[in-house]
């Protein structure tokens, strides 16, 4: 996608994230449902997950991410010409969470708009934010992976509600030299398996009736063993096309962020591409699958950790409902 051709490229300037602090456990869902500890950790990998308070929507987890990578960018609300959310949980449906946080943050000078690429997002936001850099429509972009899954759980389906958290992953993007940032991406999508992970209910398809709410419409809905089988292939397939694109190899990488849905996806994707688990992030166990915010906040973790340095080659690979895969090649 970039290349030594293009004038300019699209780094990370800052990365911040937030995760409420409300913890909710395996345990206390053995307390409600025919689960259990062992079931869900041996399953997935999460032992625990945060959940938003009530008074927290998805523009609020976003607000605190973003001030933290504003901070880390050395940069104020003022810099920045484009905000972009990428959240399958918005505050509502229009106006868009990106507008709201606009507001609330006072970037005078921003345009703003959601997009909806489910646990994907993240990457896909990011691409589009590199290449509205790249032609030099923007100089600085606030790209957030947010999500408050919590509120479209059903916590009355021990296969579903179990898995997901909520959380918030902002970067602000910066236009640099070229061949330094965004070294390249990979997205793609296939509508065929929709119904393999999605919310039937509360759209123009679905309106939400009395009827709907109490066949439970509202909450999503999931087949995973179906989602599981093409997980990882499609993870490995994008990671390899990106590489290939930029012509490196895994040996070149210094360290990858995959998606966190399942620890037995996250293991698979890792020995197909043979990157040792300490060239990786888990954190799954702590904060369970965050979608769009999954990649961003784990990038923050490993920031944070000191397991990634400027000038590291960082290999992003996500997949969702859509369904939706890509990868993201970066040089920190
Ligand atoms: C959901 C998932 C963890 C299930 O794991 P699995 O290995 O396929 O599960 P199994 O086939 O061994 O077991 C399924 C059984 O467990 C049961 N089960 C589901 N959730 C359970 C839970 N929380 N506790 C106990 N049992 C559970 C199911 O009802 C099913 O029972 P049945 O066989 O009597 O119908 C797994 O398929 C998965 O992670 N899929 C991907 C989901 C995902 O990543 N979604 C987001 C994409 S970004």
């Amino acid at each position: 996608m970039t290349g030594p051709q293009q004038l300019r490229g699209a780094r990370f300037a800052g990365i911040g994230y937030y995760v409420p602090d409300v913890v909710l456990t395996n345990a206390d869902f053995e307390k409600t449902l025919d689960t259990t500890d062992e079931w869900i950790v041996s399953r997935t990998g999460i032992r625990e997950r945060r959940i938003a308070r009530p008074d927290q929507a998805t523009s609020d987890l976003a607000i605190e991410a973003t001030n933290r990578a504003l901070a880390d960018a050395g940069l104020t609300p003022k810099d920045i010409d484009i905000i972009l959310v990428a959240t399958a949980t918005p505050d509502m449906p229009f106006p868009s969470t990106a507008c709201l946080i606009q507001h609330r943050i006072g970037a005078t000078q921003a345009a703003a708009f959601d997009i909806t690429a489910a646990c994907s997002g993240f990457i896909y936001g990011v691409t589009i934010a590199q290449s509205l850099i790249v032609s030099g429509k923007a100089r600085r972009i606030l790209v957030l992976g947010v999500e408050t899954l919590s509120r479209i759980m059903d916590y009355e389906d021990r296969a579903t509600c179990v898995l997901f958290g909520d959380g918030a992953g902002a970067v602000v993007m910066e236009a640099c030299e070229p061949g330094d940032g965004v070294l390249g991406s990979y997205l793609r999508s296939d509508g065929s398996f929709a119904e393999l992970l999605y919310l039937p209910g509360g759209g123009s398809r679905r309106p939400l009736t009395e009827e709907r709410l109490r066949n439970r419409e509202q909450y999503v809905k999931m087949k995973g063993d179906g989602l599981f089988k093409y997980a990882v292939k499609a993870m490995v397939g994008a990671a390899m096309e990106v590489l290939r694109e930029a012509g490196l190899t895994t040996a070149d990488i210094d360290f990858v962020v995959p998606h966190q849905a399942n620890i037995r996806i996250i293991d698979g994707v890792l020995s197909r591409l043979h990157v040792p688990p300490e060239k990786s992030i888990i954190n799954i166990d702590r904060i369970g699958n965050t979608s769009s915010a999954s990649i961003p906040i784990a990038l923050g973790e490993a920031k944070e950790k000191g397991l990634i340095k400027r000038g590291d080659r960082i290999l992003m690979v996500a997949f969702g409902g859509g369904l939706t895969w890509g990868a993201l090649l970066l040089k920190y």
